[in-house]
């Protein structure tokens, strides 16, 4: 295949740049050579380790548990069950969605591979044994499975555990205006309506999810090392939830194998350590396996959605409207800020200039795994482009258009930003022709609707699929966002040592993506220090300032935005006491990278580390100046930022067997200002691939039981480089005008742009079948049956 575009030139030593630019990642020294240090590479003197038994039906009454033989085993040193969890107030801890959990059950099992007792052993292998050991008595009952039925009368009810509880439902929600919306589609030329279903996937991590707690009773501090993104709200709910003061807790984070959304909830088996150390007196290490991560760990999307798109003859978008259904399992643990109930989802009015859009979303309860995570997205923002950018597709195929040319058509123009859409948000900025026009450019579009035409001739299934999409990452203004009640804003901290040498310790946790570097370069932008003399620390709640921590692409837009600010407050500072060192006026003193000099005389002028060594030595300093090079910012973003992209894919079915090969895929990605481009190209890679395997293998699929079908690398298949195409990368730059570097993020852009330009792709291929619409994964047997006109098979 074509080359990727943008390959990392060798970058010498000469042109490293001091600030933004490609350079190579600070921590790949150590990843490269096998020094990373996860979590389950820490060993401490006198771990013990857990292990959790889980429920092997999705619904069913615990009649009795019988712990003695466990207990009874050598090496055990504690059996622990929903009844001692009871004891201790703890059996139930809240979810980030104001539902409650179950840390171990005490009634019933809700899910398959649910926690029913946890046991702490002298090593992984006798927990494991152990739980073999244990005796559970369950009296079956019907399990809800299909969220389509969780609603009928007579379904059986999940939570009838609350108080008063007879049906499923957990919420409804809305956005958007109604009348107005049905009023535009009763006038338009064409309505289109299709169900789209966004199905049941899992964020996968490498490393699965894990904690070691270690509590001394003597001092009642608590260190929990944990597998999280979020590592300040972890400890400050620890606080709330287990009764331990805060100052008394430490949450550290070491280097995480991927994060994607499943690291953001507190799990039970996090809150099991700690119960284990407590009863232990010893540190416990709790790492779940593969199946266990796929089967209970969260899980991403399950969304039912009926689209409506409005439109005139003339392809003139106008509206569109959904319902939608959500199978939010069996505890709302969904991840979002308190106000979304379903998320950033109300932004599936996409990039087009509408008259009226409308959303209503219903969440459900089902015997399913809880989590509802925004599995690399900024909450449900993923099913919202799926949705428009098939809806579109369907338009345009109603209209006999060309879909590039329906959606340039349609687009928000440059002069219309800071535009508000019809669901409440205000787009920051965007130029979203020039980056669709560049993405054709580089596809050579015309040439491949050509080549398609020969090949359909031919009975050559060829498909070139389209998304543009909008994401809304940086959550978000405390006025608007909070999760638990923690408001979303983040802070950093930025220190100058007397040689000049600098650290930053940031609030965010970098899960892989290169924050040691980037954060280092926003640094060395704003004071012409060399990212290399700059230390970035960061997952330690010991160490670093407060903050919401890593997810929906908010670091650089929060914390990004906090360390910038910081790095200004230095610089201003230095000014102060620059002056001072010249004898000269601060408003007389210019800034270049670096150095403060005096306008005119560019002779005359300090560095970094001269003022740095001086503002720590014994020069008298000026009028409340204090003898230190440091700053500390918390950013409270006033608006997200509005990231967006042109993808276009290129797919080949074997008319055969319905297999589809991702020929080509082309991304161009608008993020603003861009810190280190081969970071962003990285993420872009990884976030295609993703996209690539929810579009064509991967899904959490249930039973008629309940028993869940993904809970194995063997059922839930990820792509390998084998699935994957060489990617073909380009940008646009239109800088997010309230952020003071201009920096949008990146992170999960292309796992959230690229699902609908492959299904569009497969669904294009499959015009000479007459195929409108099939639903993700395209695996061949789905394709295949589609081909034969048949409903999709599971
Ligand atoms: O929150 P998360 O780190 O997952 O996402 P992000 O803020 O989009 O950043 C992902 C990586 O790309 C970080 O290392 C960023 O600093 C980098 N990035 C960049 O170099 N330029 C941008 N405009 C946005 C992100």
């Amino acid at each position: 295949g074509p080359a990727t575009r943008e390959a990392n030139p060798s970058a010498t030593a000469a042109d490293r740049p001091i600030g933004f630019g490609r350079i190579q990642r600070k921590e790949d020294p150590r990843f490269v050579r096998g020094k990373g240090r996860y979590l389950d590479d820490i060993v401490l003197p006198g771990m013990l380790h857990g292990a959790i038994l889980r429920s092997p039906m999705a619904h069913g009454r615990i009649v009795s548990i019988d712990t003695t033989e466990a207990l009874a085993h050598p090496k055990v040193h504690a059996v622990v069950t929903g009844k001692d969890l009871e004891a201790l107030n703890l059996a139930w801890a809240p979810t980030l969605s104001a539902d409650v959990q179950a840390v171990l059950a005490t009634d019933k099992v809700r899910f398959q591979g649910q926690e029913v007792a946890f046991v702490v052993a002298e090593d992984r292998y006798a927990a494991r044994d152990a739980l073999e050991l244990i005796d559970v008595e369950y009296e079956q009952l019907t399990p809800v499975v299909d969220a389509r039925t969780a609603l009928a009368p007579g379904a059986p009810v999940v939570r009838d555990e609350m108080e008063g509880r007879t049906d499923n439902h957990v919420f409804d929600w809305e956005a958007g205006d109604a009348a107005a919306t049905d009023a535009v589609f009763a006038r338009a030329d064409v309505v289109v309506t299709q169900e789209v279903v966004y199905p049941r996937v899992h964020p996968a991590p490498m490393e699965t999810c894990g904690a070691i707690a270690d509590y001394d009773a003597v001092d009642g501090k608590l260190t929990l090392y944990e597998t999280t993104q979020a590592p300040h709200a972890h400890r400050t709910l620890f606080a709330i939830v287990a009764g331990i003061p805060e100052h008394k807790i430490r949450v550290v984070s070491p280097d995480i194998g991927g994060g994607f959304g499943n690291k953001v909830g507190i799990y039970p088996g996090y809150i099991l350590a700690v119960v284990g150390s407590i009863v232990t007196g010893r540190p416990v290490k709790w790492v779940e396996d593969r199946s266990e991560n796929l089967m209970s760990t969260s899980f991403a999307r399950d969304y039912i959605m009926t689209g409506e798109i409005a439109a005139t003859r003339e392809g003139k978008i106008l509206a569109v409207r959904t319902n939608v259904l959500a199978d939010h399992g069996a505890f709302n643990a969904t991840a979002q800020p308190t106000k979304y109930p379903a998320g950033f989802f109300h932004i599936f009015t996409g990039s087009y200039d509408l008259e009226a859009a409308h959303c209503t979303v219903t969440g459900v309860y089902t015997n399913k795994a809880p989590g509802g995570v925004a599995y690399a997205c900024s909450f449900r923002v993923t099913e919202a482009v799926y949705l428009v950018e098939r809806m579109v597709d369907l338009l345009a195929d109603e209209l006999g258009m060309d879909p590039a040319e329906l959606r340039l058509r349609n687009f928000i123009r440059p002069e219309q930003f800071p535009y508000p859409n019809k669901t409440g948000w205000e787009y920051d900025s965007g130029d979203y022709e020039p980056t669709m026009r560049l993405a054709m450019r580089m596809a050579g579009y015309d040439e491949l609707r050509r080549e398609q035409a020969e090949k359909r001739a031919r009975g050559e299934l060829m498909g070139i699929g389209i998304s543009f999409f909008t994401e809304t990452v940086g959550a978000g203004p405390r006025k608007h966002m909070d999760i638990v009640g923690l408001g979303m804003a983040d802070g950093a901290e930025v220190r100058v040592h007397p040689t000049g040498k600098a650290v930053v310790r940031l609030s965010v946790q970098s899960q892989g993506q290169g924050h040691e570097t980037t954060f280092a370069q926003i640094v060395a932008e704003e004071l012409g220090i060399p990212p290399e003399d700059i230390d970035v620390v960061h997952g330690d709640t010991d160490q670093t300032p407060f903050g919401l921590g890593t997810y929906g692409s908010r670091s650089t837009p929060v914390s990004g935005a906090a360390v910038a600010l910081a790095a200004r407050k230095v610089r201003e500072k230095a000014k102060l006491i620059a002056a001072a060192m010249l004898e000269a006026r601060p408003e007389d003193l210019e800034w270049e990278k670096g150095r403060w000099f005096v306008t005119g005389d560019p002779t005359q002028g300090r560095t970094m580390p001269e003022i740095s060594m001086a503002a720590h030595g014994t020069i008298e300093l000026p009028e409340g100046v204090d003898g230190n090079l440091d700053a500390e910012v918390t950013y409270d973003p006033p608006n997200l930022t509005f990231p967006f992209g042109a993808y276009i894919c290129v797919v080949d079915v074997d008319p055969g067997t319905g297999h589809v090969t991702v020929r080509r895929f082309v991304a161009v990605d608008d993020c603003g200002t861009r810190i280190n481009p081969m970071i962003i190209e990285g993420q872009v890679h990884g976030g295609l691939a993703d996209g690539v395997g929810m579009a064509l293998m991967e899904l959490i699929d249930f039973d008629e039981d309940g028993n869940c079908l993904g809970g194995s690398f063997m059922d839930y298949l990820i792509p390998t480089a084998m699935e994957v195409p060489d990617w073909e990368t380009g940008h646009t730059v239109t800088p997010s005008p309230h952020h003071p570097i201009g920096a949008k993020g990146i992170g999960e852009s292309a796992t959230v742009g690229s699902p609908p330009a492959v299904v569009n792709a497969v669904i294009d291929a499959l015009e000479p079948y007459g195929v409108r619409h099939m639903d993700m994964p395209c695996t061949p047997a789905r394709v295949w049956a589609a081909m034969q006109g048949r409903a999709t098979p599971p």
